[in-house]
């Protein structure tokens, strides 16, 4: 067993601050290589953590002499740095990389907004925020609302996802021109490899020896960008991450593929040394569940359609487990990719109703470049069934334009991303619906509150599961 003492306060790592949005934009030259290096520059400034970046979108510039398309992006920091401060050390950044101001609009090689920092609202010769066009931009407000949909706007009330909702309405053709170009690298240095502790015991004896908050990611391993990017937030958010690998027998139907299911062990070592994590609990069946275990936890309501309904069964095994690593992880936080948004419901649900330590912390779905959800099953695709299973993301698009237009029926929404499936060859649609994402319930309309449009399709062997935010466009915006 490799053994290291749990993770103190990192030295030079800042306690966790206040979030931060920050806009990245380059049209000459290297342009990922541009804003990837500004991420590394921005993780390594003392008091700033970067907890998640969007893709890049390629988009047309806006004005000035004849150009390059730009590459845009928005990373969420945690900072300790005052708005005054940061701001000062993106314009260090930006001239780092060789940026110049010459006329309004011209090329360049890197820029740099804040968009907002806490709730800091202000306006001086030197200063604005939230920035002045944080909110009448999409090639600003869709990056935004991939990395923080439900951040509120500072001085506006409205939420990212709200303001980008209500812009696509007014300005379809600005969001059509948005390309997905590539997801961007958040490179840092990598750390030792995480304590494995294999055991109830190994688990204890870390836990007792650590000291601060602890952030958990649990993972049934087969690691992917997706969970590097909960352990970035937790990273952020927390002076240790530890992270649970485990295939948990429980949420795997009689014909599921539990034993083809990927084991990628290493390989999941080496992805969470380069995200920072302290360490994985990773059990043995044994372990987690020993000889006349016989207790379960049944979470009703939220389980009771869509993936409950296709697999018997499934959410009892993930209530149970998490249940257990809740109890013996005692996290401080514990972090939930919404793509599995049913999972999210009935953990939310279960936490609340056993009073379950910590808080649960929800992060949006990472996308592949071409907009298809990051999934451990992905691996089971081939080339061609891997191209057909976009249908999904564009079905999801198709029925967020409709929203962001005005539609807030139900079955057109739903008419408008079934059209976009059963269009593509060899899809078979198990669902498409759109819910209230605490309840799981179906909704006949679009209101205030923001719903999801939920999408279980089998493609080849493989089913898979996506959803999105749909928003009424209202006027608070
Ligand atoms: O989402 C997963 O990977 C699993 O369902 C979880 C939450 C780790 C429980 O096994």
């Amino acid at each position: 067993m490799t053994s290291r003492p749990a993770a103190p306060r990192r030295p030079g790592l800042p306690a966790p601050g206040q979030p931060a949005f920050v806009a990245l934009g380059s049209n000459v030259g290297d342009r990922r290589a541009h804003l990837e290096a500004a991420l590394v520059a921005l993780g390594a400034t003392p008091g700033v953590r970067v907890a998640a970046v969007s893709a890049a979108y390629q988009n047309p510039p806006v004005g000035g002499p004849p150009q390059d398309d730009y590459w845009n992006a928005v990373a969420e920091l945690v900072t300790t740095l005052s708005p005054e401060a940061l701001a000062a050390r993106l314009h260090a950044v930006e001239a780092a990389a060789g940026r110049v101001r010459t006329v309004p609009a011209a090329p360049r090689t890197l820029d740099l907004d804040l968009l907002s920092c806490g709730d800091e609202v202000c306006r001086t010769p030197a200063l604005e925020l939230p920035h002045p066009r944080a909110t009448c931009r999409a090639f600003g407000l869709a990056p935004w609302a991939d990395v923080a949909p439900d951040a509120v706007v500072p001085g506006t009330g409205a939420t990212v996802l709200a303001h980008a909702t209500r812009l696509r309405g007014r300005e379809p053709a600005a969001f059509a021109a948005l390309r997905r170009v590539a997801l961007l690298r958040v490179a840092a240095p990598r750390g030792a490899r995480p304590a494995v502790l294999p055991d109830a015991e190994a688990l204890a004896a870390w836990r007792a020896r650590g000291e601060g908050t602890v952030g958990l990611v649990p993972t049934m391993g087969a690691l992917h960008e997706g969970h590097a990017s909960l352990a970035r937030r937790a990273r952020a958010a927390c002076d240790a991450v530890l992270a649970t690998i485990f295939v948990n027998p429980l949420q795997f139907g009689p014909t599921e593929d539990l034993a083809r299911y990927p084991r990628t062990f290493d390989a999941d070592l080496d992805l969470l040394a380069d995200v920072g994590a302290d360490a994985v609990y990773a059990p043995t069946v044994d372990d987690l569940y020993p000889a006349g275990f016989s207790t379960h936890v049944d979470v009703d309501g939220p389980t009771a359609g869509f993936e409950g309904a296709a697999r018997p069964g499934h959410f009892r095994g993930v209530a149970t487990v998490v249940a257990k690593l809740f109890a013996r992880t005692r996290p401080d936080r514990a972090f939930f990719g919404r793509k599995d948004a049913q999972q999210v419901a009935v953990v939310r649900r279960m936490h609340a109703d056993l009073d379950l330590p910590g808080a649960v912390v929800v992060a949006p779905t990472v996308r592949d470049a071409d907009g298809l959800a990051l999934s451990s099953r992905n691996r089971y695709l081939t080339p061609d069934e891997r191209a057909r299973a976009l249908a999904i993301p564009r079905a999801l698009d198709a029925a967020r334009a409709r929203a962001a237009a005005g539609e807030r029926r139900r079955d057109a929404l739903v008419a408008a991303a079934r059209a976009v499936l059963d269009g593509a060859a060899d899809v078979a649609t198990a669902y498409v619906e759109v819910v209230d994402p605490a309840r799981f319930v179906p909704l006949a309309e679009l209101g205030a509150a923001p719903a999801l449009l939920v999408v279980a399709a089998k493609v080849g062997t493989t089913r898979l599961i996506d959803n999105e935010w749909l928003l009424a466009p209202g006027d608070d915006a």
